[in-house]
């Protein structure tokens, strides 16, 4: 799938590539390429003509200058977990991976930042702050295999969005490397700063269209002491909503609410062979709470009790002993892949003002209904955010081809009155960009064109994504 307004990598661009990195760090062969062909989207897979791994902002630098005159496409490789094919060299080109710009350059206590490479794994940072008494809270389901700056790329989420925000809410200063090969910084240790526009805001979320990330500066917090998990059965899916929503009217704010339907608890329960508690009830609600006072956390925890056993819930379960938690999360963290084995599937990653979860519920049930597909949810309840993933079970190839389109344009829409969105943390990469404007206005889109124009007016960082066609 080569654009012919894209160059061709010569013998002779290889070669000036391997200068700068070392040979061994660019990669040519078929079978060493296979690994960055695709990631976690669905079966796609698009081969790179090439695949480089820079070792720091100078050398991606030198790269892109290379790239930039010979107008190669460059798509930014982080752990390859992306969900809407952001990692994918569409029109070939060159993978640039970070894999080994992975260091944590400094933990700040006195500041309480940490300056680390965009190759990090995410549960690598957690560890090495959290033995530090420090809290870096965003925890994507592939924390132990995605990377810092592939969270930039997406503005990561995950299940502690719902108390401590997402990846943007922690970056704070950036060292990146324009398509022309130009190095530049924005921010820094600074928790106040309206010197100009916001770029660093800009970036995060940019899916790698903008610049590449090379250095990065994030906030950290202290780590709360204790932490309580919580798993209530309830008989519909709709109940369980309005029992998320009365603990916010309650002025309770768990780290963590999630939602997982029965059908996404039984694929885990099968995928892994292992049983879930009350994985018979329609849908369960995962609570995580947290804070350093136990007394409050008791308190805040029987709450949430007599308020899901108010909304009909079955039971209440509290797992207090940290391996019954452990045990808990890493099967929420596993429903992705579990859902996602059952057959071919379309992943979506609706998010709506948290109160009208009840309603979006419902409506992804009447749609499910209507178009007679298979639709099955979980996800973070507390935020507003529900992967919905519509299941090709049952149908014929001509039934999934004809009516997938219209399940996820009627779906985006709902979503969109509601006042949501097509992505609460997954990105729209390559699957979703040709559903943006349902979300956006031509004026934004029109803005967004803009100023990918003055980042990369070649249009060869990560070519094919995020804006419509
Ligand atoms: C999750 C990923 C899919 O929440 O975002 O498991
Ligand atoms: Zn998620």
């Amino acid at each position: 799938m080569n654009s012919p307004d894209f160059g061709r990598i010569t013998p002779e661009i290889i070669e000036s590539l391997g200068d700068i990195v070392g040979l061994d760090q660019v990669i040519l062969d078929r079978f060493d390429l296979e690994p960055y062909s695709h990631d976690e989207t669905e079966d796609l897979e698009f081969f790179p003509d090439a695949a480089i791994r820079p070792s720091s902002a100078a050398e991606i630098s030198e790269i892109m200058k290379i790239c930039h005159q010979n107008n190669i496409p460059v798509t930014t490789r982080g752990g390859g977990t992306g969900l809407s094919g952001g990692a994918l060299p569409v029109y070939g080109g060159i993978v640039l991976s970070t894999e080994r710009m992975n260091r944590i350059i400094e933990i700040d206590k006195e500041n309480l930042m940490a300056t680390v490479q965009p190759g990090l794994i995410t549960h690598n940072l957690h560890q090495a702050v959290e033995a530090e008494g420090l809290f870096y809270p965003v925890d994507p389901a592939s924390k132990e295999s995605c990377t810092i700056g592939g969270n930039i790329a997406e503005c990561a989420g995950g299940p502690r969005a719902l108390k401590y925000g997402v990846t943007k809410d922690y970056v704070y200063g950036l060292t990146c490397v324009l398509a022309d090969g130009r190095i530049f910084k924005t921010g820094g240790k600074l928790l106040k700063n309206v010197s100009g526009y916001n770029l660093t805001q800009l970036i995060v979320g940019s899916e790698g269209t903008l610049c590449i990330v090379a250095e990065i500066i994030v906030k950290l917090i202290p780590l709360p002491r204790y932490k309580r998990t919580l798993l209530a059965p309830f008989d519909s899916l709709e109940k369980a909503a309005r029992g998320l929503t009365q603990i916010f009217m309650n002025r309770i704010v768990p780290s963590a609410a999630e939602f997982i339907e029965r059908a996404a608890i039984k694929a885990a329960e099968d995928k892994f062979e292992k049983k879930f508690p009350h994985s018979d009830a329609a849908a369960l609600l995962l609570f995580e709470i947290d804070g350093d006072r136990e007394d409050v956390l008791d308190e805040q925890a029987e709450k949430i009790g007599e308020i899901c056993l108010a909304h009909d819930a079955a039971d209440v379960f509290v797992a207090d002993n940290p391996e019954k938690q452990a045990e808990m999360w890493q099967m929420r963290r596993n429903i992705g892949e579990a859902v996602k084995s059952i057959a071919i599937y379309k992943e979506e990653d609706t998010v709506v003002p948290r109160a009208h979860l009840p309603e979006l519920v419902e409506k992804i049930t009447a749609i499910s209904k209507k178009y007679g597909i298979l639709t099955i949810s979980y996800g973070h309840a507390g935020d507003g955010n529900i992967h919905c993933n519509i299941i090709k079970k049952d149908i014929s190839d001509d039934d999934w081809n004809n009516k997938l389109p219209q399940v996820i344009n009627e779906l985006f829409r709902e979503v969109v009155i509601l006042g949501g969105s097509i992505s609460g943390e997954h990105g729209i990469g390559w699957v979703q960009k040709d559903y943006l404007p349902i979300a956006l206005s031509d004026v934004e889109l029109g803005l967004m064109r803009s100023i990918k124009k003055v980042f990369d007016p070649k249009g060869i960082l990560n070519p094919g994504k995020m804006l419509p066609s």
